[in-house]
């Protein structure tokens, strides 16, 4: 009885989770802005035309708000400014576009899709969050509205390092390319092990049945390949992300490209900013004029989530000359 039980219900809960990951799902697109001009008149030390013939990395950004959004996205683009021939594609984990961070990625001149792409809400409660999920499947989405059949898809963070010999490297990526990602979990390294050439296996501390056990940023697809996987996938299951990914376009280990010379190079780390909360400081309302700086500076932390200035909460703000402080009014008013 008992095990018929069971059996029932891993059918049950099988299909009642089927349902959520399929089509009961509250899922939202929205493109905030979109540039496919590319503004720079040189990148590197050649003009913008010398690489014209390049096929197109579309690297693909989740991120979501927290005080550390901008700073991360400044990093990456200042990274991305770099390398030629590059769609970024930011997708953000919020209702409705920040207009703020609309205009920063704007200001850079790099072809761009925003969008904003919140995790569906009946996942918000979940231990773990399946994070940055509805992003990459917003972009997946976007990809294929565009019948894209030309180019390279790569998942790049915003809080990773990138050493810019990798977009050369995954540039010419026929099926899927792999290499090693630095600093993930216990062994501080993940990715395939070679032998003369051929990816055989995998070096990776967290296995839990993944056939593809690899990081986010340990791989790159050609466009050309996963437009023969119209099922191609990404499940909103924490930790299985990459594994599904890969599992629902076919991929077999003997078609696996391994690059950075035969992966004995890394070209990518999983660095991380510790996440805190953003600031509240407290000042007093009628200073925030332009009798000083500090106004427009809070003015503009506010707007990157960074921090706020306020009357009646936070750490009073300390301020200070020759190693004194003394109240607002005395250099304020
Ligand atoms: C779906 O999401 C929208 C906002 O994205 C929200 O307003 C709406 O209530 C949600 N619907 C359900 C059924 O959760
Ligand atoms: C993509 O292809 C579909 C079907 O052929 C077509 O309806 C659609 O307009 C195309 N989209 C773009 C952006 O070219
Ligand atoms: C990788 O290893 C194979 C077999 O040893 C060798 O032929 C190939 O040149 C190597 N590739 C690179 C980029 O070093």
């Amino acid at each position: 009885m008992r095990h018929s039980l069971n059996r029932v219900c891993l059918w049950l809960c099988a299909f009642v989770l089927w349902s959520m990951m399929g089509h009961a799902l509250n899922e939202s697109l929205h493109i905030c802005s979109e540039s496919h001009e590319d503004r720079r008149l040189y990148i590197g030390d050649k003009p913008r035309s010398a690489y014209a013939q390049l096929p197109v990395i579309y690297f693909v950004t989740p991120t979501y708000p927290r005080r550390e959004q901008i700073p991360e996205l400044t990093r990456l683009a200042y990274t991305l400014l770099h390398v030629p021939r590059l769609h970024w594609l930011v997708a953000n984990d919020r209702e409705g576009c920040d207009t703020f961070l609309d205009a920063q990625i704007n200001g850079f001149g790099i072809p761009y899709t925003h969008m904003a792409s919140p995790m569906p809400s009946e996942f918000r409660k979940a231990k773990p969050a399946p994070r940055g999920v509805a992003n990459r499947r917003a972009a997946l989405q976007w990809l294929h509205q565009h019948n894209l059949t030309n180019g390279v898809l790569y998942f790049g963070d915003d809080d990773n390092t990138y050493d810019l010999r990798l977009f050369s490297e995954i540039r010419h990526t026929q099926r899927v390319s792999m290499f090693p990602v630095g600093l993930i979990a216990e062994y501080a390294i993940s990715g395939p092990v070679v032998r003369e050439g051929k990816v055989v296996a995998f070096l990776d501390s967290w296995v839990a049945g993944r056939r593809w056990p690899v990081d986010m940023a340990g791989f790159a697809v050609s466009l050309s390949y996963m437009a023969q996987y119209p099922n191609v996938n990404m499940p909103y299951k924490p930790g299985y992300e990459e594994d599904l990914f890969l599992r629902s376009i076919g991929l077999h280990i003997d078609q696996i490209e391994p690059r950075g010379n035969n992966c004995t190079e890394i070209l990518v780390w999983h660095t991380q900013t510790k996440n805190k909360k953003s600031a509240v400081v407290r000042l007093e309302n009628r200073y925030m004029d332009e009798r000083s700086n500090l106004g427009a500076l809070f003015r503009l932390l506010e707007q990157m989530g960074v921090a706020r200035a306020s009357e009646s909460e936070g750490l009073v703000a300390t301020i200070s000359k020759n190693g004194k402080s003394k109240s607002h009014a005395y250099f304020l008013s």
